[in-house]
């Protein structure tokens, strides 16, 4: 039994990972214990009640003065309550002061996961045995409740976890922050590992102490973005790939978000994530409830690696809800950096014929097929085919590109509207514009307002005309701009604060009435590169454009740190025209061809253009991809090596679940004369088993598991700037 109820101790275990809170005397739920498996022991033993001083008292326990929340570990704090440290919800409920105090109400076990209308969250299937576990909570004085919702997927070491508000009163609360997780540990034993970027350099892992007051990382974009990821590990100081104790944290949501991660005066670590809670203002009237997003949890006491797995297997199993997750993803060339917006159908049917020769599946023209897209400050939102631009109609290009074996995709951005379109002309009240001023753009283009059913139903129609007038198989799904004032014109000014939240709700409505509608069709996420990349949009989406930055070296950071948290077949990575158009690097194709590998594969140039040699050096990667493409998509993935430490080379694995096959990367990422010998440990292979070791399919010889795993393998010499070398093992019978 996953989650386990005693005298009010409230034990949820997983396979490696125990969780427990408790009602303590005073009411409040405390949290006593999160971190590798144990017991049902009280932890509550381990809580020193003591008078710190400037601690306030609640009521009642003002004479003995040693109960204050200002030190006390909580399982969700609240402002107000003379607990200075970040909390995780800030409600009035009519005093005009935000003063709730949170006390137990009672508790329900159910079978099943819970689900969320209208939000993404993790789904249980028959097999997983999910439970949920809910706990009540009530203000200590006034009918507001807030339900505590845990989701135990007991094999998957995974705990989910979600707010749900209930206004009960005869007046309405407001509140000013909601977390969708809030979570205290006794000490300060922690260092912080987040992703934070930028456009074309998503996701670079940084490891930092934590610091007592708070870090704070966030996004007030409108989308989860480039700068932050909403992923985090809290991990112990020792904690490496191989070892060690470590927790994962991630919204599943796709808007701004917030997290902080505090230590506090005594040396213990609080942290709070949920919803971005700058602009955030919601009225909560009577009879009405308000669900936060999700937020997922894993502790692994294994390091990294098994984190990572542990979130993968998450993600891939209880997240995607596509069925292309399980079958083989196109190999597709896309037209964008072939291209850009210069092109006609001859341009695009020589690329087509190019793709079709060398084995590829999927040709996608990527943004300029529309309105009179010529430039990229105009016509987002006119989604109807520029037919003297695509010499005919979408149905006929996409029929010529059907001949000759490939299947279609297409580029859209649907939450945009250039001011230059029919679109904004004819309703530019659909923008999200602040009446009498003077919008922020960004990149010329303006955010349409997705709170709106009527630029719903505008998008649904346009898009499924689209979908339904040619044969499309798959979506590029961009956003390129980030919010600026969140404004709806059919919101009163007290409402404003909803917009944000409001509009991602409305972009996952229209995702969802295009998914139930066309189930088949792949959608790829995509938001200038990666600026949209968390789990909210792998509910809709099972790949997502990990960056606009194609550079092979780069992306090998950029994929490093989106594996910590991401499958490794929702990294959509393409092969791209050298020197690098985003920095000018050259690099061989072949190392090109590997790092791509790294994720769901694909070129993005003008395969016309190629020399002979490369158009081979085409054919061979698109037959290796293919042919272990399970291994690929599927595979369990380790990370050898950190390109932020190791200067030299970087290095991954991919392993079969049942350790019959691996395929090992090596990418050089610098030369020295006079060279050391770089020997590589590889990862998770069978004990007692002996594998035939191909490097760049030359037979190299049969090495023990022992021999590969602890002595190691050795790696060749770099020949030239940024060679790379691919390894293919199969277990010997
Ligand atoms: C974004 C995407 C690119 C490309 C362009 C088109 O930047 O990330 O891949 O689709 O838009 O404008």
């Amino acid at each position: 039994m996953a989650i386990i109820v005693k005298d009010l101790v409230f034990t949820i275990h997983t396979q490696n990972s125990t969780y427990q809170m408790k009602v303590d005397n005073q009411n409040t739920l405390l949290h006593t214990y999160y971190g590798a498996r144990s017991d049902e022991t009280d932890f509550s033993y381990l809580i020193g009640f003591q008078d710190h001083g400037f601690c306030g008292n609640i009521p009642g326990t003002e004479r003995e003065r040693v109960y204050s929340l200002d030190y006390l570990l909580q399982e969700y704090s609240t402002a107000g309550n003379g607990d200075y440290r970040a909390s995780a919800l800030r409600a009035e409920l009519g005093s005009g002061t935000c003063d709730c105090r949170l006390v137990y109400d009672s508790y329900q076990i159910r079978e099943g996961k819970y689900s969320l209308d209208g939000l993404p969250a993790m789904f249980d299937s028959k097999e997983s045995g999910a439970q949920t576990l809910e706990i009540v909570l009530k203000d200590a004085e006034e009918a507001f409740y807030v339900h505590l919702l845990y989701g135990v997927f007991e094999e998957q070491d995974i705990i989910t976890r979600t707010v749900r508000l209930e206004n009960r009163m005869d007046h309405a609360a407001v509140i000013s922050r909601v977390m969708s997780l809030g979570i205290d540990f006794p000490t300060n034993d922690f260092e912080l590992i987040h992703f934070y970027g930028k456009h074309m350099g998503e996701r670079q892992a940084e490891r930092s102490p934590m610091v007592h007051g708070s870090i704070d990382l966030r996004s007030t974009r409108g989308a989860s973005s480039h700068q932050q990821n909403p992923f985090v590990i809290l991990a112990e100081k020792m904690a490496s790939e191989r070892q060690g104790l470590c927790y994962g944290f991630s919204l599943l949501y796709s808007g701004g978000f917030h997290l902080q991660a505090e230590v506090d005066s005594f040396d213990q670590t609080r942290l709070v994530l949920g919803l971005d809670d700058e602009d955030f203002c919601w009225s909560l009237n009577p009879g009405e409830s308000f669900a936060a997003p999700e937020a997922v949890m894993c502790c692994s006491r294994d390091g990294f690696s098994a984190l990572s797995h542990a979130f993968h297997r998450a993600v891939m199993e209880h997240v995607i809800r596509s069925p292309w997750k399980k079958k083989r993803r196109p190999v597709l060339v896309n037209s964008w950096e072939a291209v850009y917006l210069d092109f006609n159908k001859e341009k695009i049917l020589a690329i087509a014929k190019e793709a079709a020769e060398a084995g590829l599946d999927m040709l996608v023209l990527d943004d300029g097929w529309f309105g009179k897209r010529d430039s990229d400050a105009c016509s987002l939102g006119d989604w109807f085919v520029n037919e003297e631009k695509v010499g005919g109609s979408l149905a006929q290009l996409s029929e010529e590109i059907h001949k000759m074996g490939l299947s279609f995709g297409l580029w859209v951005e649907p939450e945009m509207v250039s001011e230059d379109s029919e679109l904004y002309r004819q309703h530019p009240q659909w923008a999200m514009t602040v009446p009498g001023r003077q919008p922020i753009r960004g990149r010329e283009q303006l955010v349409l307002d997705m709170t709106r059913d009527d630029v719903i139903e505008y998008l649904y129609d346009r898009l499924s005309s689209i979908i339904d007038g040619a044969q499309i198989e798959y979506i590029k799904w961009d956003m390129n701009r980030s919010l600026a004032a969140g404004h709806s014109r059919l919101l009163p000014r007290e409402r404003q604060g909803e917009v944000r939240h409001q509009f991602v709700l409305g972009v996952y409505r229209l995702l969802e009435k295009l998914i139930s509608r066309y189930p088949d069709l792949l959608i790829e996420g995509c938001c200038g590169g990666g600026g949209r990349y968390d789990m909210g949009m792998l509910y809709y989406c099972p790949q997502i454009w990990c960056s606009d930055n194609t550079d092979a070296v780069e992306r090998l950071r950029i994929q490093y740190g989106t594996s910590f948290a991401y499958p490794m077949s929702t990294i959509s990575a393409h092969v791209s025209a050298c020197p690098n158009h985003e920095n000018g690097r050259v690099t061989p194709f072949k190392t090109r061809g590997i790092c791509a590998m790294q994720g769901t594969f694909g070129y993005e140039l003008d395969l016309s253009k190629l020399s002979k040699a490369e158009k081979q050096q085409v054919k061979e990667q698109t037959e290796f991809y293919k042919k272990h493409f399970a291994l690929f998509q599927y595979g369990t993935y380790y990370r050898l090596n950190s390109p932020f430490e190791n200067r030299d080379y970087t290095a991954w694995q991919y392993l079969d679940s049942e350790k019959k096959e691996a395929i090992v990367s090596v990418v050089f990422t610098d030369l020295r004369a006079n060279p050391k010998t770089d020997i590589l440990l590889l990862r998770g292979l069978k004990p007692g088993s002996r594998y035939r070791v191909w490097m760049d399919r030359e037979e190299q010889g049969v090495y023990t598991a022992a021999a590969l795993m602890q002595a190691g393998m050795r790696l060749p010499i770099p020949k030239e700037n940024y060679d790379a070398y691919q390894f293919y093992l199969k277990e010997e019978v």
